[in-house]
């Protein structure tokens, strides 16, 4: 069944509230991406996430939540950092990993003693909250709303063309506007000796840094390196957040060369291009099997128009996808992490289709 949006509304994020609590999924807007949501405290709800987006069921879900208050009630201890960060970060792009309560079922955290925990900050993401809270549980658990190892969306269209055959009668899809984010949220483990980030995302690992003042774990500051080691975080499995297309990173310089080259070279070759918006590509190479993205050089901005551009060159069935690479600095680490993965995603074999 291919359902359409609805946009949110006080009656449709009613009508939303009481589906999941008939154990319904809900599509819903947040600040970082589109999530897809089902009653976090019901198991078989949350059976249908995993079915609907074909994930494994030992990879872990963030709950989301309405308030700090509700969110102590998840876990088990709540360190003192966890106050520090949640009240100067939420509602936000932040998720903490903290020790959970009995009452957090194992479909959830993929039977680890651990739950990842959220109060996002969209507004319409609140108000369903709020609003299940009423006829619910008020817990509502929530990845990205894309089949597993597929770009995140970060507009209703997107979760609609990507999961709509995936969902069924009763099941809704709420559009709140794009994400204003755009990449998922920084999800930092309180449940060790020493906060880590284990995902690099939404708030950056300074401002997060500054808040914890030197509390963050030493291996973990500003390292840039890439969260592989760490177990249980599906998002960091290489494969992730990947497009269709083949992605390679290149230098803004070479990207013209390398996109003449590719289009000398594989005739048959549906070409995308992700330069800076300040590269003037345009007037270098113009074919029709090219298709280019320009891209902000702020990282705020970049990283809220990636994955609505990615779903919008695999839709247009692209076979390559050239990016302009963006610099290594601290505050490019969520974007730089995430084309890291959509780059490593495809083996190195000189084919061109895929
Ligand atoms: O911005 C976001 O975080 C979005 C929106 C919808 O809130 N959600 C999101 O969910 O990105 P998902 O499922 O696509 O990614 C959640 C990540 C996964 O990599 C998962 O493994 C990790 O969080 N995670 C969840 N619970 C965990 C736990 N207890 N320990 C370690 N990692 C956990
Ligand atoms: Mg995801």
């Amino acid at each position: 069944m291919m359902p359409s949006a609805v946009p949110a509304s006080e009656r449709s994020i009613a009508d939303a509230a009481d589906a999941l609590s008939q154990g319904r999924l809900v599509a819903l807007p947040t600040e970082t991406v589109y999530g897809l949501g089902a009653d976090g405290l019901s198991a078989q709800a949350v059976a249908r996430i995993f079915a609907a987006k074909g994930r494994p069921s030992d990879h872990p879900l963030i709950l989301h939540v309405g308030s700090v208050a509700e969110a102590k009630k998840l876990a088990a201890h709540w360190p003192p950092s966890a106050d520090r960060l949640a009240d100067a970060f939420w509602p936000g792009p932040m998720t903490l990993i903290l020790k959970r309560t009995g009452c957090v079922p194992d479909a959830v955290t993929g039977g680890q003693d651990t739950v990842g925990v959220r109060v996002p900050g969209h507004p319409v993401a609140l108000a369903l909250l709020h609003a299940f809270s009423k006829v619910g549980s008020g817990v509502i658990a929530a990845p990205s709303a894309n089949r597993f190892g597929g770009v995140s969306p970060t507009r209703a269209a997107d979760v609609v063309l990507g999961l709509g055959d995936f969902l069924q009668a009763g099941d809704m899809v709420l559009d709140g506007g794009d994400c204003a984010v755009g990449v998922e949220s920084t999800i930092v483990d309180l449940s060790g000796d020493h906060p880590r980030i284990l995902r690099p995302g939404g708030l950056s690992r300074d401002t997060i840094e500054r808040v914890l003042s030197g509390d963050l774990s030493q291996a973990d500051t500003l390292s840039m390196r890439s969260d592989a080691t760490v177990p249980r975080v599906s998002g960091s499995l290489e494969s992730h957040y990947a497009p269709r297309a083949r992605v390679t990173l290149v230098l803004p310089e070479q990207m013209g060369a390398m996109a003449s080259q590719l289009l000398t070279q594989h005739p048959e070759c549906r070409i995308g291009l992700m330069p800076f918006e300040y590269q003037a590509l345009e007037r270098q190479i113009i074919d029709q099997r090219l298709v280019i993205h320009s891209m902000p050089d702020q990282a705020k901005a970049y990283a809220q128009k990636l994955y609505a551009v990615m779903n919008d060159l695999d839709r247009l069935g692209i076979d390559t996808l050239l990016i302009a690479r963006p610099p290594q600095t601290v505050e490019w680490e969520a974007v730089l992490d995430r084309l890291g993965r959509a780059a490593a995603s495809v083996d190195d074999s000189t084919s061109m289709g895929k």
